[in-house]
């Protein structure tokens, strides 16, 4: 029976978990959030690196054979390493869904929200490059939601504030796609709804990266 491993800073990446429950309620699953060393967003690439690796450590040592990256932050730090030190497991990473959200807008204008090191990452750099060349990308740092999603704070009037302080700026500018590109992010998805109110689309990749693993599920078990 394939186990799956996910890790994140924290418990932001229970939102790639849940989806992937729903989607394969009978797979064992292992999560380790990283609270203690939360958030990763501004730490040095060597230093997540090195979360990760003992993240990577944990989850084998308790059996799984998949493990996903569920955080875009240790994965653009620590990917491309982690598959090179670890060729036997296999890794599902993140990263912010810019390729889908350039591809529908229509006003040529989209938002990502994501940490610095997500930002500062080759998939980020890559992605971009590649396929929102011709798009004007408003690349925009979070990291306040990150702290209420630990806090638990999800919803009221106080978190709304704070979400409409970084998200009003961003349909003002005629962003008509909003990527959230931290698996912290899903988690205020109601709120950052409340606060688009309908003038943009949000780009929640959860679902997306759940079938991912699905589909490799079925690959690993052939
Ligand atoms: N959940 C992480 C991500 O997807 C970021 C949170 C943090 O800064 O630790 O990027």
């Amino acid at each position: 029976m394939t186990r799956v491993g996910f890790f994140d800073s924290g418990i932001g990446g229970t939102s790639i978990l849940n989806a992937f429950k729903s989607l394969c309620p009978e797979v064992d699953t292992v999560y380790i959030a990283d609270t203690e060393n939360c958030p990763y967003g501004n730490k040095p690439k060597e230093k997540i690196i090195e979360l990760s690796r003992r993240n990577v450590e944990k989850l084998l040592e308790k059996g799984c054979d998949i493990v996903v990256i569920a955080c875009n932050t240790a994965t653009a730090a620590a990917v491309d390493v982690l598959r090179e030190e670890y060729p036997d497991v296999v890794f599902v990473g993140m990263e912010p869904a810019v390729k889908p959200a350039a591809l529908n807008s229509k006003t040529g204008i989209i938002a990502v929200l994501a940490t610095q090191g997500t930002f500062n990452g080759r998939l980020y750099q890559e992605t971009s490059k590649r396929f929102a060349k011709d798009i004007t990308l408003i690349a925009t740092v979070a990291d306040e939601f990150v702290e209420l999603v630990e806090r638990g704070e999800t919803s009221g009037k106080k978190v709304e504030e704070i979400v409409r302080r970084r998200v009003e700026p961003l349909v003002a500018s005629g962003a008509d796609h909003i990527v959230l590109g931290c698996t912290h992010f899903p988690h205020l998805k109601k709120v950052i709804e409340q606060v688009v109110a309908g003038r943009a689309e949000i780009v929640d990749p959860s679902y997306a990266v759940a079938k991912r693993i699905k589909a490799l599920i079925a690959d690993f078990q052939k």
